[in-house]
């Protein structure tokens, strides 16, 4: 009996000490998934802070958890940045919020500004009446893109434009600026609105926390072009806003908000043609570009394609550009947007801020432009069969039903300067076609870049959320992009040898004269363009190649020359 009792009591207590033993297996199982994922974080961590002096782009993007690093010997963007590690680091958002998992990572430090995680400044303590902060800034002027200050921070922090975007469900006001890549300042929206008084110009405030998102693709340096986002706090959109980084500061900038939609809203992109409509945007013009001949060549192609507007941004500009886009801006076909950002080039932020340049033209673009072409002076997207991207694009929606696409992927192709000129050349008498880059040069390496290294797109503003330099990082959600089949179109890219020296013209190389289809289109264009302007803005008489002649004789002095 006592034995019994004594063999319950001992079975009860076994059983309750087996679920003791249970109980703090399983929290040792807990405690031992804790330590390993908060490893697997500090490890990361480590990673991360071990990379950074290293000139390593990191990004950060939802997703599973993956640590990828690559060598990326293509993703020298041109001007002397050559290979670099690639690190990007994906990180499971199921677990836990951006914040939290932005606090971890950053060792406990406060969640701000890592790459692509967005937050807000603490809901206003509502410590301040809208009349009594500073008022409207009257004297400064109403810009609709130009680098303004924000005081008071004490890191640069500048702004350029703002938009009004109502994609997503959301409705805010998004202002391109750039600053801090790393634990930028919390700033405020002050989003003005004229006063219902029809007499007065007075204007009211509502001042709101502004939610603030990095650019991706920051290269790893200080600075970054950003979105600093204002959310909207009822139906009417306002006419200005100013950001500052305390309420109580008197705005220091004041940027018009940009609105293109209208009550029809967006624009087809369908197969219908007539209803396409082409935009190019240009990362900052710098080192006083002036390549007469280039621009002109650039634009007038791309007019042959059908594009209708180009925009540029004016870092520094030489005389005979200045003079030759003040010209095509007189017509209504270019827009030059003032580019002084008080950073230094590759040593504070990537090429001029370029990214800020091309998601302000994604935006200032938006609903004006269905498609928009992101490309450099010496890239051209050229269909190989078409006539104009237009023809293309109802090619494409037609045949890989492309109409949900947000973006398009063009493959490189390099036209390497140092291969020679195409043999043509030498029976053109006409200095104008002599002198085109895309008939010149008809030699490119046979091998084509893959999807995403050093490839371009045509992107639909409106489904676009964030541009890249060679492709798209964010989309309205459900859209994508199409990688274009290289044998509809490419994208031609005419410069020197990418690694320096001359080894790349030893590349397996094919003849491709696609551009010549549009030789005699192109060639009268720039010329009328060229010599419409030749004297107003002190153009060089454009001549026949030097050495023509020597090299005529040796073209038909060649066992091969058969022309
Ligand atoms: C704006 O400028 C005018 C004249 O330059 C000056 O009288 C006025 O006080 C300025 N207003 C503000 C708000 O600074
Ligand atoms: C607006 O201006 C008109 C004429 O100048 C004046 O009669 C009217 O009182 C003004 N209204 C207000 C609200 O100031
Ligand atoms: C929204 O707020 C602004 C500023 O207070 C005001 O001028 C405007 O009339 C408001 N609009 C609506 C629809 O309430
Ligand atoms: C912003 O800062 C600049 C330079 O410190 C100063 O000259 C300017 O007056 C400030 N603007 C405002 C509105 O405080
Ligand atoms: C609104 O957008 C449509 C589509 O682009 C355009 O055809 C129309 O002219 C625009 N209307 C106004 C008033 O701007
Ligand atoms: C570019 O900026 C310079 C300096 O501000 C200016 O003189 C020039 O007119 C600008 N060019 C164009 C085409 O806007
Ligand atoms: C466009 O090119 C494709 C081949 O890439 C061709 O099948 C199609 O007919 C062309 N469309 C037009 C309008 O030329």
């Amino acid at each position: 009996m006592g034995s019994s009792s004594g063999g319950g009591g001992g079975g009860k207590k076994k059983y309750s000490t087996f679920r003791n033993r249970q109980r703090a297996s399983l929290s040792f199982f807990i405690v031992v998934m804790f330590f390993s994922v908060f490893g697997l974080i500090v490890f990361t961590e480590i990673f991360f802070i071990d990379e950074r002096g290293r000139a390593a782009g990191v990004v950060l993007r939802r997703g599973s958890l993956t640590i990828q690093r690559k060598r990326d010997k293509s993703s020298d963007y041109d001007d002397g940045f050559q290979s670099e590690d690639y690190i990007s680091i994906r990180v499971g958002a199921a677990m836990m919020n951006d914040d939290a998992l932005g606090a971890l990572l950053m060792g406990g430090r406060p969640p701000v500004a890592l790459p692509v995680i967005e937050r807000s400044a603490p809901s206003p303590p509502k410590v301040f009446a809208e009349n009594q902060l500073p008022p409207y800034p009257e004297n400064a002027t109403v810009n609709e893109g130009g680098w303004q200050n924000v005081n008071n921070t004490r890191y640069k922090f500048f702004v350029f434009s703002a938009f009004y975007d109502d994609r997503k469900g959301q409705r805010i006001i998004r202002v391109i600026g750039a600053t801090k890549t790393r634990g930028a300042e919390r700033v405020w929206c002050r989003l003005w609105y004229k006063t219902g008084d029809s007499n007065s110009t007075g204007h009211v405030s509502v001042t709101v926390p502004a939610k603030f998102k990095v650019i991706r693709e920051n290269w790893n340096l200080k600075y970054s072009a950003c979105f600093v986002m204002c959310p909207l706090t009822n139906k009417t959109i306002p006419g200005a806003v100013s950001v500052v980084a305390k309420v109580r500061d008197p705005p220091a900038n004041l940027l018009l908000v940009i609105n293109n939609r209208n009550e029809t809203g967006g624009i087809p992109a369908g197969t219908d043609t007539s209803q396409h409509k082409f935009g190019v945007c240009v990362k900052p013009l710098h080192f006083d570009y002036n390549r007469a001949l280039q621009i002109v060549e650039f634009v007038e192609f791309n007019r042959i394609l059908g594009v209708e507007h180009f925009t540029f941004y004016n870092h520094t500009i030489g005389d005979q550009v200045n003079c030759l886009l003040k010209d095509y801006a007189d017509k209504g076909l270019v827009t030059v947007l003032p580019w002084s950002l008080n950073m230094v080039s590759q040593k504070e932020i990537r090429t001029e801020g370029l990214f800020a340049a091309l998601n302000d033209c994604l935006y200032r673009s938006m609903y004006k432009y269905s498609h928009l072409l992101l490309i450099d002076l010496d890239e051209f997207i050229l269909p190989k069969f078409n006539d104009t991207l237009s023809q293309m694009m109802s090619h494409l929606s037609r045949r890989l039903n492309s109409r949900t696409h947000g973006s398009y992927s063009f493959q490189n192709g390099f036209f390497y300067l140092q291969f020679d000129d195409d043999d043509s050349i030498f029976d053109f008498d006409d200095p104008v076609a002599a002198n085109l880059i895309t008939l010149r040069k008809t030699r490119r390496k046979t091998k084509l870049h893959p999807h995403k290294q050093r490839s371009k797109y045509i992107c639909r503003p409106e489904l676009t959320i964030e541009a890249g330099n060679h492709f798209v990082w964010e989309f309205i959600p459900g859209h994508g992009t199409l990688n274009v089949p290289s044998d509809t179109a490419i994208l031609h890219h005419y410069r020197i040898c990418e690694f320096g020296g001359d080894d790349c013209i030893k590349d397996s190389s094919t003849v491709d004269r696609t551009a010549y289809r549009f030789k005699d289109d192109l060639v009268q264009a720039v010329r009328s363009t060229y010599y419409r302007n030749k004297g107003k803005c002190a153009l060089p008489e454009l001549v026949l190649p030097s050495g023509k002649v020597l090299n005529k004789l040796m073209h038909f002095l060649k066992p091969n020359a058969n022309r």
